[in-house]
Parts: structure tokens; sequence; C-alpha cells
């Protein structure tokens, strides 16, 4: 079978060693390996290598992707997916892996709403793909986070100041959620739960005249901007000065953790078993530590549930 693969969309630590799953299992099976650069633009600029053991030696411990990743526009047209399929063609790819996030599995559907194999492998720190517990770059990404919030919790309490953390996660707050959980964090706000965000001037002013001297927040970029909760807090925080950190794209960045490495590389080969044994336009993913894997359909269309009771649990542990 002649394999394709690509990263797409935001890049996810963990990105390389699903990749290099996917070239060394692909290739003891006795099939060939193409990647594509960039995303699905390496397929319609025919952009491509062609991958052999050495191609992805020395990778499994670096963090971003070394086929590189991007965002199609051109693909998301009924034009672009086309074009798309003439080169496949025309490099002869009976199949394509695909690792990115909800977007990027939505491009695989496509192509197989069309005819052509794919299958999906989930990579992106935001942790808010359908089908799987966890995906690839996600615990990495905490673990950043949890490591900007201990050095700003030892400035915050030098002057006893509250901080305001915003994090990413696009729509999703499960990063701000389970970093505010093992950060040791007063307060998270998510978009899944608007109503904290209103209520958290109001607690820190409690918490202050409670005696707490300093206070940190982490709010997610999709319920706010570091600035709003700012602004929220203005003057309910008497004695106490208030400063923000947005930490921005070094969440992206590292080197992936051992579960992410540990991750990508099952994740990877149990893809390519699938997608040469015959199954296609679904996606890989992990529950309860087990490979499982979810339509398409279902992934792109059904949303997944974040664990609100984290907030009353973070709300007890921060008392
Ligand atoms: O999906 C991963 C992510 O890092 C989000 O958390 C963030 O909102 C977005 O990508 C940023 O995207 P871009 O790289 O296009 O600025």
């Amino acid at each position: 079978v002649n394999i394709g693969v690509l990263t797409s969309g935001g890049d996810a630590p963990g990105m390389n060693a699903a990749v290099r799953a996917v070239v060394r299992q692909g290739l003891a099976g006795g099939h060939r390996l193409v990647g594509f650069r960039h995303g699905f633009d390496g397929i319609l600029k025919a952009d491509y290598v062609e991958l052999h053991p050495g191609s992805v030696g020395g990778i499994i411990d670096e963090g971003g992707t070394f086929l590189g990743t991007g965002r199609s526009p051109r693909f998301e047209l009924e034009e672009g997916q086309l074009a798309a399929l003439e080169n496949l063609a025309a490099l002869d790819v009976d199949g394509l892996l695909v690792v990115g996030g909800e977007g990027s599995m939505k491009g695989a559907h496509a192509l197989c709403l069309r005819g052509f194999p794919a299958l999906g492998i989930p990579g992106t720190i935001d942790n808010d793909v359908y089908g799987t517990e966890v995906s690839i770059g996600f615990d990495t990404c905490l673990n950043t986070i949890l490591d900007a919030v201990s050095k700003l919790r030892d400035t915050a309490s030098a002057h006893d100041r509250v901080f305001v953390v915003e994090v990413m996660g696009r729509k999703c707050g499960a990063l701000a959620l389970y970093s505010a959980l093992g950060g040791g964090a007063d307060f998270v706000v998510i978009p899944e739960d608007l109503s904290h965000r209103d209520q958290a001037a109001r607690a820190v002013a409690y918490d202050h005249r409670r005696g707490k001297l300093h206070t940190i927040i982490l709010v997610a970029e999709g319920a706010c901007t570091a600035d709003e909760m700012v602004k929220a807090l203005s003057g309910n925080v008497l004695g106490h000065e208030v400063r923000r950190s947005v930490l921005g794209y070094i969440q992206r960045g590292g080197h992936p953790s051992a579960r992410d490495r540990i991750l990508g590389s099952r994740m990877g080969a149990a893809a390519t078993d699938a997608l040469v044994g015959g199954t296609s336009d679904v996606m890989v993913g992990v529950e309860a530590d087990r490979i499982v894997f979810t339509a398409l359909e279902d992934v792109i269309t059904k949303k997944k549930e974040l664990d609100l009771s984290i907030l009353d649990l973070l709300a007890t542990l921060a008392l």
C-alpha cells in the first residue's frame, strides 16, 4: 500500500512521534510512505517527500512537526479537493493519514466522501476532539502551563498580587480547567460555564477579605481575554495590584512529554495498521487507555464533553 501522511492545523508536541510511528510501522509492513509538507497544501502543491526509516530518526523527542503544518483554505473548496485527488492519484498514493485537530478531521472526511481512503489521528493541544479522551499534545501543553503558573505564583506571592493568566484552547476550556486544577489556581473561567466569568471579581474580593494574599486566575481564551478579566476585577481587589500574563504560543512548543510520545506512537501505529487493513473514514483515539476508532462523521459533528464537576473540586481545593 502507498500511504500518505500529513500534519495539519496547529502543531502539537508529539506529532513527530505519531508520524515516526506511521512511517516505521508502515515500512515494517512493506509499504511505501509519502509525507506531504505543510498540511493539505502539500498535496495541492505536490510538495512531498518519500519517507525512509532514517527520515524519522531522532525526532521522537522534538516538538513541532518536521513535516510542517498549515491550514488550507483552498482544500475546503470542491475545486481544491478535486485537485488534491488528482495529485494523490498521480503520486500513486492509495490512502492518507491525517494528524491534526477537528478541522483536519473534516479534511480527512471530505476525501472519504469522495471515495478516497483516509484516517485521522487527533493531534491538538486543545483536547477538544470528540472520539478520544486525550489528543496528542494536550499533556505537554498542560505541563508547559503548569511550569509558567508555578513561576507566576512565585512573583504573585512576593508582591501579594492577583495574576490573571490567559491560556489557549480555542472554544474549549480543557487546558484552562485542568491546568487550574493541577496548578492550584484559585479560579478558572472557561467558555463552557461563563457564569464564573461574572463571579470572579466577587470571589476574589471575598478571598481577600478572608485574608488571602495572592490569587491566580486562569482564563481560557474562548471565555474572555486576560485584559477583560483585569477590567472586571478593577475596584474589587483593593490593596492588591492586578497583573496579567498571556502565555501565547510557548504553549504549543517544547519537547513532548512521556505521555505524548507514547500516545503518538500508539496512535500512529494503530492508524497505519487500520488503513492498511482497509479501514477508512474513522479517527483513532484512546479511551480508558485502550485504542478505539470513531467514525469521522461523529468526530466532526459531536461535541466532546468537559467534566464540569472539576469546577466544584477546584473551588473546594482553592479554599
Ligand atoms: O488549536 C490550537 C491552537 O493553538 C488554539 O489553542 C489557538 O486558538 C489556535 O491554535 C491559534 O491558531 P494560529 O496558529 O492559527 O494562530
